[in-house]
């Protein structure tokens, strides 16, 4: 599953386009950082090396497994973990990072909800993701894809503005941009400021 998961999600134009992000990310040292759905660890080799203490959960024993093996650190704290009831106490951490991750969770908002509580005030959620149109209905095609596309475990119909719309006083969009396939995936930033 995760080999078969990297050839297609962490390698050709959706490897440039992490790296890209990463690149153009400032994460300050120190930065206690959380990966929500890490997977395979594709993305812990962006911050290697940076003078910051990560911890990566998953709900994936395999995933959370593969990711330990390829990218042991004594800077990565590894835990099984549901990305929807996270454990951490709130303002936990400077930056959160979930790619792919809403668009898979039965419950984005819940999700989104346990993001911005751990996050510091003034602190960051990035987010590398596939969302649904702004402002727009689905278009045809992906609404006749949409269930079969779920039964491979995601969902291509998720409005990011719907996720968000609840905690509207809590966050600031600072960044939103196509990261690939002309929009389909978008990276943003959230920033969490005081309420
Ligand atoms: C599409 S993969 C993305 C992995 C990684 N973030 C990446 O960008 O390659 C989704 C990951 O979310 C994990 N996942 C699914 N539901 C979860 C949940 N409720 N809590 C935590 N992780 C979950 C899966 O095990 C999988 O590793």
């Amino acid at each position: 599953m995760g080999t078969l998961y990297d050839y297609f999600f962490n390698s050709g134009p959706f490897l440039k386009a992490r790296k890209k992000i990463f690149e153009d990310v400032d994460i300050k040292a120190n930065s206690q950082i959380l990966f929500v759905g890490v997977g395979t660890g594709a993305d812990l080799r962006f911050i290697m090396g940076k003078d910051i203490s990560v911890t990566a959960i998953d709900l994936s024993p395999e995933m959370l497994g593969r990711a330990k093996n390829q990218y042991y650190s004594p800077n990565v704290t590894f835990m099984e973990m549901d990305a929807q009831n996270l454990t951490f106490s709130p303002e936990s951490f400077d930056m959160v990072i979930a790619n792919l991750i809403l668009s898979v969770v039965p419950d984005p908002n819940q999700c989104f909800q346990e993001m911005i509580r751990v996050t510091r005030t003034g602190g960051r959620i990035l987010i590398f993701d596939k969302f649904a149109p702004p402002s727009r209905e689905l278009p045809v095609m992906k609404k006749i894809l949409r269930p079969v596309v779920a039964l491979m475990g995601t969902d291509i119909g998720r409005h990011f503005e719907q996720i968000i719309m609840p905690y509207e006083k809590q966050i600031r969009v600072e960044e939103d941009a196509s990261a690939l396939f002309n929009g389909m995936y978008r990276k943003i930033i959230v920033r969490k400021h005081q309420t």
